[in-house]
């Protein structure tokens, strides 16, 4: 069975290529084009696979582009449950200069979604014949989805006995809290918006945690920091972890990278902190790899070793 459902309701294909230097109205020539799947939760499944793990991916899908996206998932291997969507899967850009390594980022309005269509993802969920044991709901919300559709969806899990995994943004992130999930993973500039307060010092951070906590709207909270590491609060742990200093080739996907690493080993049965000490590695990986490229596993396990707590040698023990 597989444990982990992700949910991405503005999914994308992400085209990638590089150029010798962007600049107006000439014809930019571009080579190594990629196509790879992306949103939210459909970047969460895919490191997941990547870590060795098994994930469904449930996403609404139209058009050729909609197509597209369900092939590009098989070839990975990641178990699609697409809904019939009339409105074509939207697309997103990026572009390398490779005059000065600047990466410039388009991306295309989401998919409008119609009320059947987004009820129709909610539905699905509440049918499953195996019910996941996380639902990772992650990205933004397309334009015809309440701010509330997370919120609906934390419903929903409750009812199936799943635990939501939360990673969005502004009021759709708001919402969902208001109904309770699991664990929410805010970046500053998100948890800042969030709480409205500006959070300047370290404390403050552990702080508004807590106090998102004790209020019931998430068991846990994983604030991730980007160079600033991580902070993880529950009602029993607090965890921080300093980021590992890495020479940063592209930081698209690091927080995606982080969520995937963090649900899996959960799911594999991994205690909070070391599950925390391995989303840390995925994340900080995700920086290793260019462009929209997803982290290599062998990186993830190799900084995971490094912030494994030493075991000092005790030299006053006696030899027996
Ligand atoms: N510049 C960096 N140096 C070292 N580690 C980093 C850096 N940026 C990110 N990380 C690691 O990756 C984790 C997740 O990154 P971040 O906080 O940037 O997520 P995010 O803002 O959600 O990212 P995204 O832009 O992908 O949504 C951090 O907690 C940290 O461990
Ligand atoms: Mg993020």
């Amino acid at each position: 069975m597989t444990a982990i459902l992700t949910v991405t309701m503005n999914p994308s294909i992400d085209v990638s290529a590089s150029t010798e230097k962007v600049v107006p109205v000439r014809k930019l020539r571009c080579t190594n084009v990629r196509h790879d799947p992306g949103g939210g939760g459909v970047n969460v499944a895919r490191m997941i696979k990547r870590l060795g793990g098994d994930c469904r991916a449930l996403y609404p899908a139209g058009g050729a582009a909609g197509h597209r996206l369900r092939h590009l998932l098989d070839e990975e291997g990641i178990l699609s449950i697409p809904i019939q969507a009339a409105a074509e899967t939207r697309e997103s850009f990026t572009v390398v200069d490779q005059a000065n390594r600047d990466q410039y980022r388009f991306l295309l309005p989401g998919a409008p979604l119609s009320e059947a269509e987004w009820q129709a993802c909610l539905d699905r969920v509440a049918a499953l014949v195996e019910p996941p044991r996380y639902i990772v709901a992650s990205g933004s919300l397309p334009p015809g989805v309440p701010d509330d559709f997370f919120a609906r969806l934390a419903r929903v899990a409750a009812l199936i006995d799943a635990r939501i995994m939360l990673d969005t943004s502004g009021p759709a992130l708001a919402a969902a809290l208001e109904a309770g999930v699991h664990l929410v993973k805010p970046n500053l500039r998100e948890f800042r918006d969030l709480t409205g307060l500006p959070l300047d010092r370290e404390g403050d951070w552990e702080r508004a945690a807590e106090a998102l906590v004790h209020a019931g709207k998430a068991d846990i909270v994983a604030l991730t920091l980007g160079d600033q590491g991580a902070l993880l609060v529950s009602r029993d742990v607090h965890l921080r972890t300093r980021a590992i200093p890495v020479e940063v080739v592209s930081a698209v996907g690091a927080g995606d990278s982080f969520l995937a690493g963090l649900v899996w080993r959960l799911s594999v049965g991994d205690g909070l902190a070391d599950a925390f000490r391995y989303a840390v590695a995925t994340g900080t990986a995700a920086l290793l790899t260019p462009g929209t490229e997803l982290a290599r596993k062998r990186d993830t396990d190799r900084l995971y070793r490094q912030l494994m707590p030493h075991r000092t040698p005790d030299r006053n023990r006696k030899r027996i």
